[in-house]
């Protein structure tokens, strides 16, 4: 097959930051998505619907002429976060779902949650009001291996959660590990998890090819190749509990290569490309329309969109750098080449 035409698909799981940045980083997605859910991970970080709605509207400003790409946003779940903050998201026509990180876990998580039960109020009222919970499902104690965070979370949280609010809708966000899909296959209830395109595309090795590759550093990390393929097998299954969410996640170059770089990997630019890379090479195209267009609007209620989109298989290079606000940023795949192209959007 050289061209594919597919409904027009969405993010669930995107990082579009703020400011002058948004200038870039909102059309690069608004190129193939029609929606995204933005994560509220900003310094400070969006708790509230009116955060939520500023951030809205400055997200909306930073779209290109003519495009009618929708955000939809989500508060961060803090120990301060209340049963009315929650009621009036449900409320709101703005929030979708409300994301928990445990502190200390990434990119702007000391606001997170330390102890998740400080918690279970709120997300008692998440289960009634038929707000999902968005899981950065990774524990941070220290005497975790880090490759590990994830499947000690799944062990220690995740089916407690599960048991304790058995009609909360959770989605186990940028799912790495076999653990993680072996889970979400079985477990009772509304459970789903976003996959990203880098966790489809690298194991390990990647982060360590001929010397130390800081543009491939996201957290999660990526993990052993068999964790890979659980994923790809996952991804191309048709199964509903499985969509697509990039991470796309930019930090200025400076940052990155750094003494101390920081996580996320900027994969906005080629996203819908690159995912399609992956499923034509697991024999799969005709499953890549579920992935990316039908199962995120199921699971969150949403219809599916009106639009199509075409992919050529068609070779181009990324570029090296990409500049955003007086920043530059390194894209995935940079000065590599990409073996299918969107004709249309
Ligand atoms: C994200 C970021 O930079 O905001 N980084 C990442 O590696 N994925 C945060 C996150 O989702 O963990
Ligand atoms: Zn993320």
């Amino acid at each position: 097959m050289t061209r594919i035409r597919i409904r027009q698909p969405d993010d669930w799981h995107l990082h579009l930051r703020d400011g002058d940045m948004l200038n870039t980083v909102v059309p690069a997605t608004a190129r193939s998505f029609a929606r995204a859910i933005v994560m509220p991970n900003l310094k400070p970080p969006v708790r509230t619907v009116s955060d939520a709605r500023a951030y809205r509207e400055r997200i909306l400003a930073a779209r290109p002429v003519g495009s009618d790409f929708e955000p939809l946003m989500t508060l961060y779940l803090t120990e301060t976060t209340t049963v009315d903050d929650i009621r009036e998201a449900a409320r709101s026509d703005c929030v979708h779902a409300v994301k928990y990180y445990p502190a200390g876990a990434t990119t702007n998580s000391d606001s997170g949650v330390r102890k998740l039960e400080r918690v279970f109020p709120v997300i008692e009222a998440m289960e009634k009001h038929n707000l999902p919970l968005l899981m950065h499902g990774e524990v941070t104690d220290a005497d975790i291996d880090v490759f590990d965070r994830e499947a000690v979370f799944i062990e220690r949280h995740l089916d407690g959660l599960r048991t304790t609010f058995p009609d909360l809708k959770m989605v186990l966000e940028h799912a790495t590990t076999e653990d993680a899909i072996e889970y979400v296959q079985s477990a009772p209830g509304p459970i789903a998890a976003t996959i990203t395109v880098h966790h489809l595309l690298y194991n390990r090795n990647a982060l360590f090819e001929g010397g130390l590759r800081p543009h491939h550093y996201c957290l999660p990390l990526i993990k052993r190749e068999r964790h890979r393929q659980a994923l790809i097998s996952a991804a191309t299954s048709g199964d509903e509990r499985f969509f697509l969410g990039t991470d796309s996640a930019p930090h200025p170059k400076h940052a990155k290569e750094s003494d101390c770089g920081c996580a996320g990997i900027y994969s906005a630019p080629a996203a819908i490309e690159l995912y399609t890379e992956v499923f034509e090479a697991a024999g799969a195209l005709d499953k890549l329309e579920a992935f990316a267009s039908l199962n995120g609007p199921a699971f969150y209620g949403l219809p599916v969109n009106d639009g199509f989109i075409e992919l050529e298989k068609r070779t181009w290079s990324m570029e090296q750098e990409i500049t955003a606000a007086k920043e530059t940023i390194v894209p995935l795949r940079a000065g590599q080449r990409i073996g299918w192209r969107q004709s249309n959007g």
